[in-house]
């Protein structure tokens, strides 16, 4: 069988089972099976696949049916313009999680230290450590997450020190900046979230408490311990979580500003913290 026919059958069943994106994610599959980058596809579309090509290919098809997430099956993700690893120990990195980096770009460009709490894939951290040459500390509770932030720190060359601890609470050195984008979901939306998501992605990552702002709750208080007097806090936050998330800030916050992201939601709140 050849490339083109191959991509033509995968995209059509991906269609018929209704999978967003269905030709993207033929492609995307189909060239993780030949181990090529996408354009190869494309530029020699008569290549007759190989048997192992194929069982590959139709082993990545079947997981991408039963709901599995094409980026845990090719185990890449781009955060930011650059490749992170990703498994399903880590939040696969969503492109509306870069508003965060524009922010911490715009209000503490400067910033030669920052702390990145619920890292996940490292995907805050790392990019944040490139983009400001600064070093980065970066902590979450699951260990296997850990592991996959390490490796792409090293891979990136991202100078990132790692911890495992409760939010921020085994630090005790000042940052001028802190980012997280902290689990936000509401319990009661678990249930109905895309099974992809729900099945998928990581509980820890995702559960936000009973209003999906627990978390952030927790963080402020530290954070006032760990921020530098005129320091930033930038928080990314859920399409429902605006009010809840800034009546943490109590009156040592200025600077209070939500900003929106490309579809029109609260996504990313900044705040400084004023003692
Ligand atoms: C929404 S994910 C964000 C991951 C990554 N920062 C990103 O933006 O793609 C939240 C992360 O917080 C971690 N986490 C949840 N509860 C935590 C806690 N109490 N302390 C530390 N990390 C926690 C989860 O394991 C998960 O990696």
């Amino acid at each position: 069988m050849t490339l083109q026919t191959a991509l033509r059958q995968g995209s059509d069943l991906l269609a018929q089972a209704g999978v967003p994106d269905p030709r993207l994610t033929a492609e995307l599959l189909l060239a993780h099976a030949l181990r090529r980058q996408k354009i190869y596809l494309y530029s020699h579309p008569e290549h007759q696949l190989s048997t192992v090509e194929w069982i590959h290919y139709g082993r990545y098809l079947h997981q991408r049916l039963s709901g599995t997430p094409a980026q845990y099956i090719t185990r890449t993700q781009e955060f930011y313009g650059r490749p992170f690893l990703v498994s399903p120990a880590v939040l696969i990195p969503r492109p509306e999680t870069e508003h965060v980096v524009e922010q911490a770009l715009q209000v503490a460009p400067h910033a030669r230290r920052l702390l990145d709490i619920g890292t996940g894939s490292g995907a805050l951290a790392v990019t944040l450590s490139l983009e400001l040459h600064a070093s980065a500390v970066a902590t979450d509770l699951s260990f296997d997450a850990l592991q996959v932030a390490r490796r792409n720190a090293h891979a990136l060359h991202a100078p990132v020190d790692f911890l495992r601890c409760d939010l921020a609470s085994a630090l005790n050195t000042r940052f001028p900046l802190i980012v997280s984008n902290p689990p936000y979901i509401p319990a009661r939306e678990i249930p109905v979230l895309q099974r992809e998501v729900r099945d998928h992605e990581p509980h820890l990552a995702l559960l936000g408490g009973d209003d999906g702002t627990e978390i952030y709750h927790r963080i402020v208080p530290q954070a006032e311990k760990l921020l530098d007097p005129g320091g930033w806090l930038i928080f990314e936050i859920g399409y429902q979580g605006e009010q809840g998330v800034r009546a943490a800030l109590g009156p040592q916050w200025t600077d209070i500003q939500t900003s929106y992201d490309l579809a029109g939601w609260p996504r990313v709140i900044r705040a400084r913290y004023t003692p």
